[in-house]
């Protein structure tokens, strides 16, 4: 990363290898302020490579955190709630992937790309619009329910660092190559990349077929 050791810390990107998890809504919490951060920061990046530096991160932290809150979170959150409230889960997980369509797009970037701060200011609208319903709307639902939120934080915590060691260290561009975004891939069938951009399916004849989510694009 082109981050220094300094700030690698401010931002606390390491933060769960040094800090006790806390409770799920924390954990997210803490996470949404990470990546507001980060925004915060890339506002103020003039140079090409710290550009693209902080826009990798963004995208790291929200992968993560995306595939954090599909798998253990809302899952939790929506046996939890009503009928009713259960919508809220359901308007998240949409907004999932109107992100993860942005965050694809984002792959293979350069700061030099016309459009490549206009992706990274709407990625940043998008998000502060899930972020306030998850905060507002979603979580204080979750803190009046019998949910243990700790037990759920703890699993999170854990699958959120197995995912960090997974995705590993940013790609070096090579000597010469224009740095460039590159967005993880978690996993076969449900990472950011491979969601976004196409979903896979077989067909009868046991062939591949591929969906392609152009709406979002
Ligand atoms: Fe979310
Ligand atoms: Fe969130």
């Amino acid at each position: 990363m082109i981050f220094s050791k300094k700030n690698e810390h401010e931002l606390g990107s390491d933060a769960s290898e040094t800090t006790p998890a806390g409770n799920a809504l924390d954990l997210l919490k803490k996470d949404h302020r990470t990546v507001s951060a980060l925004f915060k920061q890339f506002e103020g990046a003039e140079a090409e490579d710290e550009k693209v530096a902080l826009a990798q991160q963004i995208c790291v932290e929200l992968t993560i955190h995306a595939e954090v809150e599909e798998r253990l979170f809302y899952p939790a959150a929506r046996a939890a709630l009503d009928d009713k409230a259960e919508n809220l889960v359901d308007e998240a997980a949409v907004e999932h992937r109107s992100l993860k369509a942005l965050i694809a797009e984002m792959d293979g970037s350069s700061a030099g790309d016309r459009l490549f701060d206009a992706n990274v200011k709407v990625l940043k609208e998008y998000v502060e619009h899930h972020v306030k319903e998850e905060e507002r709307e979603m979580f204080p639902k979750l803190e009046d329910e019998k949910i243990d939120l700790d037990g759920l934080g703890a699993k999170m915590a854990e699958l959120k660092s197995e995912l960090q060691a997974k995705i590993g260290e940013a790609k070096h561009p090579r000597n010469g190559a224009k740095p460039s975004v590159h967005v993880p891939v978690l996993h076969g069938g449900n990472g950011a990349h491979s969601k976004a951009k196409s979903s896979t399916s077989k067909s009868k004849n046991g062939h591949t077929r591929s969906t392609s989510h152009s709406a979002h694009r």
